[in-house]
Formats: structure tokens, sequence, C-alpha cells
């Protein structure tokens, strides 16, 4: 018995957004964006939602898997930056493409949610709960960032990416780790409802997003590497053997720093970040789409997904295309 992905799909809202125009907004310059991030655009919402994107990029999936919405039988969307409270997005998405058999609800693990998402269906799938399970991590990060900080409105970008899970009898899955520590949790938050009430004069609130991007930059370029290292040790593999890492995609000297620390060479790490920033827990599915309809991913290959973000959480999948 083995878990493999059977097919993806993403969507990303139309507008596109470049540094220069960012460079009008905030005191900031393309040369500075780029040498520091490696980001030159993104994509940002001006209407599209979280329940939009997730139904594009899920139903793209779907028809890239040649399957139904009724087919499906557990629906998960990972994200940090829902519309609504409640219902949860998973279930407007289900409700949108007719998918009237899943079982739908959200996750949030922050930039680390799809990898996450990933492994709970993966673990539903193994127990023989479910047959499959429809995946999407989608998120309108704009929507909390502060337009007037440039330390953080310059790096990130909307969109979402889905991919459709399926019990089968190929190597898929062969392995994942993950982890948290919630004593970090200061170093990227953002607060969502205010409370108030009846009982309560004044409470602090903060709703955009507040980083301490060298502790963020440190954590990833230690953990990441780390947790790679675990998940290969696990499955009986070695860095080399490894053909693609899809790594979360928030700045291409974290993914330089990790190559390093890993030995490997950055011809293995494909990168989208110049054209999309980073969409938190949509990078690593929309990057995945990007390279399986490009023809990047050939049967047998071996990849590593890894995330890792706001928790803190990080994480890492070893599997089998
Ligand atoms: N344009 C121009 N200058 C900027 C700028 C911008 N967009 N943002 C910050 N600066 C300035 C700072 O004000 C500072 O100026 P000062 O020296 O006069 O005080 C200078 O650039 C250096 O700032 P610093 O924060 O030390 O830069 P850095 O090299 O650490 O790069 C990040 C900043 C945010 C790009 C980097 O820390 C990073 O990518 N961290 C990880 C963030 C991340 O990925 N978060 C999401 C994880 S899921």
């Amino acid at each position: 018995m083995s878990v493999r992905i059977i097919g993806t799909g993403s969507a990303l809202p139309q507008k596109e957004v470049s540094n220069e125009d960012l460079a009008r907004l905030v005191e900031t310059s393309d040369e500075w964006i780029r040498e520091r991030t490696g980001i030159g655009s993104r994509h940002i919402s001006t209407g599209e939602t979280v329940v939009s994107l997730a139904a594009g990029a899920c139903k793209k999936a779907l028809e890239n898997a040649e399957k139904t919405a009724a087919q499906v039988e557990l629906l998960l969307v990972a994200t940090c930056t829902p519309e609504q409270g409640i219902p949860c997005a998973a279930c407007q998405v289900q409700s949108i493409l007719g998918a009237e058999n899943a079982v739908a609800f959200d996750l949030n693990a922050a930039c680390a949610g799809f990898l996450f998402a990933l492994h709970t269906a993966w673990a539903y799938i193994e127990a023989g709960i479910y047959q499959n399970a429809l995946i999407a991590g989608s998120e309108v990060l704009s929507k909390i960032i502060d337009w007037d900080d440039r330390g953080t409105c310059v790096l990130f970008g909307d969109g979402a990416g889905a991919v459709l899970l399926e019990r089968g009898t190929r190597p898929g899955i062969l392995g994942f780790v993950q982890h948290s520590d919630g004593t970090k949790g200061q170093v990227l938050q953002c607060d969502s409802r205010k409370l108030e009430n009846p009982y309560i004069s004044e409470s602090q609130y903060a709703p955009y997003v507040q980083m301490d991007g060298r502790e963020v930059f440190a954590f990833a370029v230690r953990q990441v590497p780390a947790c790679i290292a675990e998940v290969l040790e696990r499955t009986g593999l070695t860095p080399d053997d490894v053909d693609l890492y899809v790594l979360h995609q928030a700045n291409r000297r974290i993914i330089e720093g990790i190559s390093r620390r890993l030995s490997v060479d950055m011809q293995k790490f494909p990168m989208n970040l110049d054209r999309v920033g980073n969409m938190s827990s949509a990078a690593i599915p929309v990057l995945l789409d990007e390279l399986h309809r490009a023809g990047r991913l050939r049967e047998g290959m071996t990849l590593v997904l890894s995330g890792f973000g706001a928790g803190l959480t990080y994480g890492a999948c070893v599997l089998r295309w």
C-alpha cells in the first residue's frame, strides 16, 4: 500500500505587482529587494479570496488527476488568512466544487500548513479511513500585511496550490517529520479578531504581520536542513539520492543557506519566488504544480518537500513521484 500525489493545480490572482510598483508605496528599490530576497514580483488580490483561489486550484488538480469532485473523500485547506472564522474555508470550497461526499476542514500551521495538511491526509489514508484527499494551501496575505512596513510588505504574495492524494500500489510518500516550537511564536505574528465584549474596556490589538526577519532567517537556515537530514535518515536515503528539493519559497538566500548546509548543488532547488514572492502555505503546492506542468517531474524521481514558518512550525516529506 502507498499514498501518492496523482494531480496538481494552482491559481494566482490576476494582478501582478513588481518591485518598482512597491517602490512607489514605500522607501525601497528593486535592487534591495532582489539582492536580499530574490523576489522580483508577486500576485496581489484585487478581489480573489482564499476560498475562490483554493477552489480554482482544486478544480485544476481534479482535472489533472481525471477525477470528479464527487469522488473526493477528504478536503483540507491549509490557510492562515481565511476570510471567515466560520464556516471554514474548506467547507466553502466543498460547496463550490460540489464535493458533497467529502469531509472538509481547515488547518493552520502558517507557512508549514500545506506540509502539515499533507501529513494529516497521509495519516488518514494510511489508516484506511479515506481512500483519497484533496489538499489546498491558499493565502491572501495582502490583507494582513502592513503596507507601510517595507520590512514585510515586499516579501509576500497571494495564491493557492492543490494536490490530490490517493491510496495506490506504486511507491509514493516514503516518510515525514514535523516539528513545532511555540516558545518562539513572537518572531512572526499577527492578531486575528479583537476581544470586544461588554465586560472589557480596552484590549491590545495588532492586526498586521510583525516579524523579526533576522530571527526567522536564522531559524530557517538552522532547522530546515536538520529536519531534511532527519527525514532522509528515517527513510534510509542520503541528500544525494534526492532529485529535487521543493522548499517553501521565502527567500533565495535562505534556500542557498540550506543547500550549503546539506552540501547539495543549487540546481536541485527549483525556485519561483522571483515571480510569486512568499505565498505561505500556497508556496510548495504552487511550485510543485509548475514543475509538474513543465514536465520536470518524471516517474520514479525522489523529491523532498520542506516547509517552515510562524508558530514556529517546520517539517519535511520524502516522496517518490
Ligand atoms: N527596502 C530597503 N531597505 C530595507 C527594506 C526594504 N524593503 N527592508 C528593510 N530595509 C532596511 C532596514 O531598515 C535596515 O536599515 P538600517 O540598517 O538603516 O536599519 C537594513 O535594510 C537592513 O535590514 P535588515 O532587517 O537587517 O535586513 P536583512 O538583510 O536581515 O533582510 C529580510 C531583511 C526581511 C529580507 C530578511 O531578514 C529575511 O528574509 N528574513 C526572513 C523573513 C521570512 O522569510 N519570513 C517568512 C518566513 S515563512
